[in-house]
């Protein structure tokens, strides 16, 4: 899937403006990802959040609030965010790991629609919100998504409840009088087809015959997009055509409604995301008619740490030819002083110089999120564009900020 440098972001701009390593959000990309998700589903009871941890930004909160769907929060801070961006506890959806009880008597007071993860954390619930409605997470025992990092619908391992124990938990609930309303599932992130998924709801869907008082079904995220040119993004209209008329099926065969839930985030936010960054060095190796060449950015894993979690390849484009033959190779990393802190390896190009901007596609997702300030590296600023305006949406970082917190008048306790 060939995917060209927008026409329609001033890249040049922002980068005189702003300067580099820079994020920047495409508002309007977002708002029709959105879009296209809501008409793919719309032949069913659908509920469509987007999920915070993908890009938490506030402009982004903003516009899925603007969209008309909700929010999946898996942390005590997306609660809060969401809370923040004025989401209502009806447009959110909870689905945390080890949880405290002090989280869970928040969810239960601000009534927010929560799936557990384990046994035990129904067993803590029922005991501090015996009134309150749960779901469940349930790992359907298949191995989807595109990293064994990534991987949450395996029997036997971190997440969710294996299917055999859902309806001894259901009759358990019962007894402490808690009604489980929803089962839940997120097998894997960045999958490209529908297999796994309309295998893993065909698991779960005899549980909805079993207990009428399922009312959801939450598939959870994982719908892939296209990080190079290799690979083409999961076709969403398909496998929302299928989902639809497996449940519009359920439905009138068992003459109750059912809710198909979807918590998406990379699918909406990473294909309106870059990340612009400087040349800072171009060093050429030479010894016996071999030749590399070797690109060191002013951008590193610190900014998209996927690059290097994963191996990534995302799309590379030269700012000032993006079109121009790719006649050269070039080997291109980060300015941290690891070795593996690379953006791509024999990536071709046009020919590049000391100074040119690159700008590296798919960066909207996981990328500011799980941004760190390793080898004492600022965070980034965030640039949002929207209907051909640009707004600084996050200033950088300073050292103040920093270091701030740290101090070194220590007060020991005395003895
Ligand atoms: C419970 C849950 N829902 C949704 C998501 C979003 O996944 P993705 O960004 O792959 O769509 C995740 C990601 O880890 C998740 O853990």
């Amino acid at each position: 899937m060939k995917i060209a440098l927008p026409n329609h972001i001033p890249f040049d701009q922002i980068v005189k403006q702003f300067g580099t390593p820079v994020y920047v959000y495409d508002l309007d990309e977002i708002r029709s990802r959105v879009e296209r998700l809501k008409k793919a589903f719309s032949f069913t009871l659908f509920d469509l959040f987007y999920s915070i941890k993908a890009n938490p930004h506030l402009s982004i909160l903003n516009v899925i609030r603007d969209a008309g769907i909700g929010v999946d929060a898996c942390s005590a801070g997306d609660l809060w965010l969401a809370e923040k961006s004025g989401f209502c506890p009806e447009q959110i959806t909870f689905t945390g790991v080890g949880l405290s009880n002090e989280l869970m008597s928040r969810l239960h007071q601000k009534s927010i629609r929560t799936n557990l993860d384990s046994a035990s954390e129904l067993k803590r619930w029922c005991a501090l919100s015996p009134s309150r409605p749960v779901g469940l997470r349930v790992a359907p025992d298949i191995k989807a998504g595109f990293s064994e990092h990534c991987q949450g619908g395996r029997w036997g391992e971190k997440l969710g409840i294996g299917l055999e124990e859902i309806p001894i938990l259901i009759k358990k609930a019962k007894k402490y009088g808690v009604v489980i309303r929803g089962l839940h599932m997120h097998i894997g992130s960045g999958m490209l087809n529908s297999a796994p998924i309309l295998k893993a709801v065909d698991r779960l869907l005899p549980l909805f015959e079993q207990f009428s008082q399922l009312e959801y079904l939450n598939i959870g995220g994982g719908l892939g997009t296209s990080y190079h040119d290799d690979e083409d993004e999961m076709p969403v209209e398909q496998l929302a055509q299928t989902l639809c008329s497996k449940l519009k099926q359920f439905i009138k065969f068992h003459n109750r409604p059912l809710r198909l839930q979807a918590e998406p985030g990379e699918f909406i936010s990473a294909p309106a995301g870059y990340i612009l960054s400087k040349v800072m060095v171009k060093k050429i190796w030479n010894r016996n008619g071999e030749r590399r060449e070797v690109l060191i950015l002013d951008a590193s894993m610190n900014h998209y740490p996927a690059g290097v979690l994963y191996n990534s390849m995302n799309r590379i484009y030269l700012l000032s030819t993006p079109n121009a033959p790719a006649t050269h190779k070039y080997d291109i990393f980060g300015n941290t002083n690891q070795s593996g802190d690379r953006f791509g390896g024999a990536r071709y190009l046009p020919e590049v110089k000391e100074g040119d901007i690159l700008v590296l596609g798919s960066c909207g997702a996981y990328a500011a999120s799980r941004a760190s300030t390793f080898n004492e590296h600022l965070l980034a600023p965030e640039i949002v564009v929207s209907k051909g305006q640009v707004a600084l949406a996050s200033r950088g970082q300073t050292f103040e900020e920093l270091f701030g917190r740290m101090t070194s008048k220590l007060v020991w306790p005395k003895q």
